[in-house]
């Protein structure tokens, strides 16, 4: 589904939000809610409205190209109107698609990758053993970014246990149990002995195999196969999509309190956000979004870092 958005200039966005709400909620469904924020749904698109500080930001959405050029449209002439007293230019971007959405510019990801702790030597071997044995599929392996992030996060959450649903090749699995104390432990899962007897080589080498307790299997089954009783203070969700919502479902009350749950990949190169793609991952991400969203167990955000990762901390 094309979305294009639009970063309107004013100082008064709250105002012209309501105004639009108020006026086009005669032709079709208009919500506004309680931070300001305006949704307007049309018979074949939808635009929502965000105030932003000196700005009104824009985004329109539709089924295909010419429904989205009429969303623009009637949206920017009203908007265009209220504003007798100011001048206002609406511009809007072109039409993206979900998969074509670039979610991080790749200047910031340049540059926070270089601003970040670097992947040692070791973990850099690992990238290019990866790509050389593995082909494509390396490009399953998470980055040295994010692999900082796992690690500060089981350092912060002061993990003992913690549990990895999706191993490849151990890049992560290496973040995860380095970050754990001595005497801590990993319960890895997945199903490829091939691709775990790479990282188990590195394992060793990176002196964290003594923590590490793979199961080679499907995860649904190695999780509910445990004690159902709080005993991980960690989780990293790495793995086949569509069983996310299971993974988290089974996750969440083996967790200790405080224990954190990170899930990778949550946006799906942008598929996520855009009704358009409906595949089984595509429907499993969507609803794994909506369950963390909704669960009162959890506190829970979702960071932009690579393609998505939501936190989901127990309370
Ligand atoms: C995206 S990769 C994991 C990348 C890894 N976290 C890293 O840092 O390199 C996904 C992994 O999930 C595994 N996998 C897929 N389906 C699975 C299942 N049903 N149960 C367990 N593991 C599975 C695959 O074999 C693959 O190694």
């Amino acid at each position: 589904m094309p979305t294009s958005t639009s970063q309107v200039a004013t100082g008064r966005p709250e105002r012209y939000i309501k105004q639009l709400i108020s006026h086009l909620g005669q032709k079709a469904t208009a919500d506004l809610g309680g931070d300001g924020r305006g949704v307007i749904t049309f018979q074949h698109g939808r635009c929502v409205l965000t105030p932003a500080g000196d700005h009104l930001v824009m985004i329109a959405t539709a089924a295909d190209v010419g429904a989205l050029a009429d969303v623009q449209d009637v949206v920017a002439r009203h908007l265009l109107r209220f504003a007798a007293q100011e001048e206002l230019t609406v511009d809007w971007t072109e039409p993206v698609a979900g998969d074509s959405l670039q979610i991080v510019d790749p200047v910031v990801t340049d540059y926070l990758v270089t601003h970040c702790t670097p992947a040692d030597d070791l973990l850099q071997e690992l990238v290019l053993k990866t790509r050389e044995a593995t082909g494509g599929a390396a490009g399953m392996q998470i980055a040295q970014d994010e692999g900082a992030l796992l690690g500060m996060l089981v350092r912060l959450a002061g993990a003992r246990r913690a549990v990895e649903v999706g191993v490849f090749t151990g890049y992560s699995s290496i973040c995860v149990a380095r970050a754990l104390p001595e005497d801590g432990y990993l319960l890895a899962c997945d199903v490829s002995e091939e691709w775990t007897s790479i990282a188990r080589h590195y394992w060793e080498r990176a002196g964290v195999a003594d923590r590490i307790d793979l199961r080679i299997g499907a995860a649904l089954e190695t999780l509910r196969a445990l004690p159902n009783e709080p005993s991980f203070d960690f989780a990293f969700i790495d793995a086949d999509k569509v069983n996310y919502p299971a993974y988290y479902e089974e996750i969440v009350p083996r967790l200790t309190s405080g224990g954190l749950v990170v899930l990778d990949n949550t946006f799906r190169g942008g598929r996520t956000f855009d009704p358009a793609f409906q595949d089984d991952s595509d429907v499993a991400m969507r609803r794994v979004n909506e369950i963390v969203f909704q669960d009162a167990r959890v506190e829970s955000v979702m960071l932009p870092v690579r393609d998505g990762v939501t936190l989901a901390r127990k309370h």
